[in-house]
């Protein structure tokens, strides 16, 4: 079959032959691949820089995706970390690790939302106990996950909903999304502590796509800032965009209410990301969130990999009609 595959970690994915994927265990099935995300976590896959890499090659990259299995169910798949990835005609699920969609469901739309959505779903509803009307600041808000991470907040009951970035011309476009205000990043903390609005100073819940020296800044502009240092803050860390190390100031953990934990692969169960599935994929299949995506067919993987370096679209991959 042919496939996207990745044979040196230096050079893009490129279009070529695969084995056939054969189903092992009572759980697999092949299905037909119909649609795979090119996301960020699929593109530290292929260059092998994700922390769970295991430095094997040759190897088909993509973490998820949707397919047609046997019975011609359409079915959101989650694939464990293995050389056979999403982005080839076939691969192998698991059925415990997948969903099957209603008739109708765009195919390349959940592909495309599935994984950015995720990451603030699992966070606000795996990793802390999120109450209604909390108050969620989140750092990274123009990128996809940031974007859904928004709409996500919005819809579990977020009171206030701070989208906090460096590009002021997409921020401005954040409350149509339901962010109710916006904060511009600078590099320096004392212009970001001016811009703090009383909602970012009394924030519950930080939702961090960036790390890095945006994250130290703001929390050096935030922590001044709270007129209840002790008020408990939740600084939940999912994305590091802009560094995998962020200078903390130590004296932010000492001088406030301060919580720092993760939200990823392995500090949540996979049974509870699994059990996040059909209730995200439904809200994805009935529209409920915007993303803005571009399929791409398998063949052109290459230059899909150069563009997404780049886009600011969601690129899928449809290896199949
Ligand atoms: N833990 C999880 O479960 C999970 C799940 C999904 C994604 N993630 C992670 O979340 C992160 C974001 O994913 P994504 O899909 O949103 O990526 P994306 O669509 O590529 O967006 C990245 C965003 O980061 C911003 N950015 C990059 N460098 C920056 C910097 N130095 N300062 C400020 N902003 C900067 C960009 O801002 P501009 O708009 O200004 O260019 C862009 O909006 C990635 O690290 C991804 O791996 C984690």
């Amino acid at each position: 079959m042919k496939a996207a595959v990745v044979s040196s970690f230096d050079t893009a994915p490129r279009y070529a032959d695969f084995p056939d994927p054969v189903a092992a265990g009572r759980d697999e099935t092949v299905v037909s691949v119909i649609a795979a995300g090119l996301h960020p976590r699929v593109r530290s896959q292929a260059n092998g820089s994700h922390y769970t890499s295991a430095g094997v090659l040759p190897l088909v990259p993509g973490i998820d995706g949707v397919g047609r299995d046997p019975d011609g169910n359409l079915r959101y798949f989650v694939l464990e970390d293995d050389t056979l990835g999403s982005m080839a005609e076939r691969t192998v699920i698991d059925t415990r690790r997948s969903v099957v969609l209603p008739p109708g469901t765009d195919p390349v739309m959940v592909a495309a939302a599935m994984n950015p959505a995720m990451s603030s779903w699992i966070a606000l509803r795996q990793r802390i106990q999120f109450t209604a009307g909390s108050s969620v600041l989140v750092l990274g808000a123009t990128g996809n996950a940031g974007r859904m991470a928004v709409q996500v907040a919005r819809l579990l009951g977020a009171g206030q909903v701070i989208a906090a970035a460096r590009n002021a011309e997409l921020l401005a476009g954040l409350p149509a999304l339901g962010a109710t205000s916006t904060l511009l990043l600078d590099p320096d903390a004392s212009a970001v502590a001016g811009r703090l609005d009383q909602a970012a100073t009394e924030v519950d819940v930080v939702l961090d796509y960036l790390w890095g020296q945006p994250a130290a800044t703001l929390l050096t502009a935030l922590i001044p800032a709270r007129a209840d240092a002790s008020r408990p803050l939740t600084w939940i860390e999912i994305g590091s965009v802009a560094g995998q190390v962020a200078p903390i100031p130590s004296a932010a953990l000492r001088a406030a209410g301060l919580q720092m934990i993760g939200s990823g692969q392995g500090s949540v169960p996979a049974r509870a990301i699994l059990a996040e599935l059909p209730e995200l994929a439904g809200e994805i299949s009935q529209g409920t969130f915007g993303i803005d995506v571009r399929a791409v067919p398998l063949a052109d993987v290459e230059q899909a990999w150069a563009d997404a370096a780049r886009s600011r679209q969601r690129i899928v991959i449809t290896p199949g009609p």
